[in-house]
């Protein structure tokens, strides 16, 4: 199998807590797969050597929390919500009607442009979420196209009832035949349990359907209000909750439960419930930022996700996130990256194949257009992106 060597990196974060940061380092790809990493002067010899001319180099990202699967616009309600209005479950109809009459062929250049999109900025392995449909037909359409793109697809049949349809009747669907229909392209299955969409037993009931169906979990949980959100994905030993935005001090004691038999410095045991915080839909809703800092003092395993959507966070860029949780939630610029590389993977269960560089995982790597990663927080806003490597193959930059 072939080897490449990239050398002259200047810092090569590995998000790999015993590895740590390598100054003045190489890597080597045999293939697919990271077969070496360490000091330059130490490498091995390769066929094909890159100079990374002194940047940084990190894992790419790992974005555990979008909803690609979209046409439309609702940038008149982001101004409004600018203009003081608060943001409100309501608006993902207007996203259903104009996915709903997107055709495949529309609807997937969509989600294809926009994995292109994050894949330019570093991200090399995206989860996106179904929910844009809430019918069955469409719930279907929605995963199939996005399991031909995506690396990861998590049904979201219940993310609002849609109007006119009685809300007990529509979480029936969901955990019915909707499920059945979607269940050959998800991994994962989601519940937005929030005023104004699904209440705790309908959310109970959803969680309960996906998990005998044999699907991952996830709830999108206190996203604007307190609530059991929280409490209940930590009960079914769901992989992530996501948002965490109106959470209180019962919520972390209740997640940091869940990681008590994991080692967080050797990386192993059972992973418990990984709080996801979605910064960029923090700020566009103008929600307080969710607590990073108090669930990383906790002990609680978080990540960093895009929640790229056209409502409430209209942005795939996992570098705003990281700078945002930097500047804003009071992160280091390691446990950021870590949240969003490492922390992403192990909500995704995927911490054995990507998320952190380390030998045998999968070649994901990408360049910074500067020295060290300091620099996606200290030039907050700047594309520090460079050359994108994706098993071991350069795909953008
Ligand atoms: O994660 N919380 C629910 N779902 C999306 C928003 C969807 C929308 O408003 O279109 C979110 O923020």
């Amino acid at each position: 199998m072939s080897t490449t060597l990239i050398t002259n990196i200047s810092e090569l974060f590995t998000s790999d807590a015993a590895a740590g940061i390598i100054t003045d380092a190489a890597i080597l790809f045999e293939g697919e797969t990271i077969a070496w990493l360490g000091a330059a002067t130490d490498a091995p010899a390769a066929d094909t050597v890159l100079d990374a001319g002194g940047r940084a180099a990190l894992p790419g990202w790992v974005d555990s929390h979008s909803h690609l699967v979209f046409a439309g616009d609702r940038s008149r309600e982001f101004v409004a919500r600018m203009a003081g209005q608060d943001y409100a479950a309501g608006g993902i109809a207007v996203t259903t009607a104009a996915t709903t009459a997107a055709s495949d062929y529309e609807l997937t250049r969509l989600v294809m442009g926009r994995v292109a999109e994050a894949l330019a900025n570093g991200t090399t392995f995206i989860e996106t979420k179904t929910g844009y449909g809430l019918s069955v037909e469409e719930e279907a359409r929605h995963a199939r196209i996005a399991s031909t793109v995506v690396d990861r697809v998590t049904y979201l049949g219940a993310h609002l009832v849609p109007a006119g349809m009685d809300a007990q009747e529509y979480t029936d669907l969901v955990c019915g035949e909707m499920l059945t229909r979607v269940l050959p392209y998800v991994q994962f299955a989601d519940v937005f349990c929030e005023q104004g969409a699904f209440n705790e037993a309908q959310s109970r009931q959803v969680l309960t359907a996906a998990r005998e169906a044999g699907l991952g979990l996830r709830v999108h949980g206190n996203q604007l209000n307190p609530g059991p959100g929280t409490k209940l994905a930590v009960e079914f030993g769901a992989a992530s909750v996501d948002h965490v935005n109106h959470i209180d001090a019962s919520d972390i004691t209740a997640l940091a439960g869940s990681w008590k038999s994991w080692d967080a410095v050797t990386r192993t045991g059972t992973p418990g419930t990984v709080a996801t915080c979605l910064p960029a839909c923090d700020l566009s809703t103008r929600q307080p930022l969710a607590p990073g800092r108090e669930l990383i003092d906790a002990g609680v395993q978080i990540a960093l996700a895009s929640n790229c959507n056209p409502g409430t966070s209209y942005t795939s860029s996992m570098a705003f996130c990281v700078s945002t949780a930097v500047l804003q939630m009071k992160l280091s610029i390691e446990e950021a990256v870590t949240a969003a590389t490492y922390g992403g993977a192990l909500a995704l269960g995927v911490q054995d194949l990507v998320g952190s560089l380390e030998v045998g995982k999968r070649a994901d790597l990408q360049l910074l257009n500067a020295p060290s990663i300091a620099h996606l927080a200290y030039r907050p806003g700047m594309n520090m992106s460079g050359p994108v490597f994706r098993a071991g193959a350069l795909v953008a930059g």
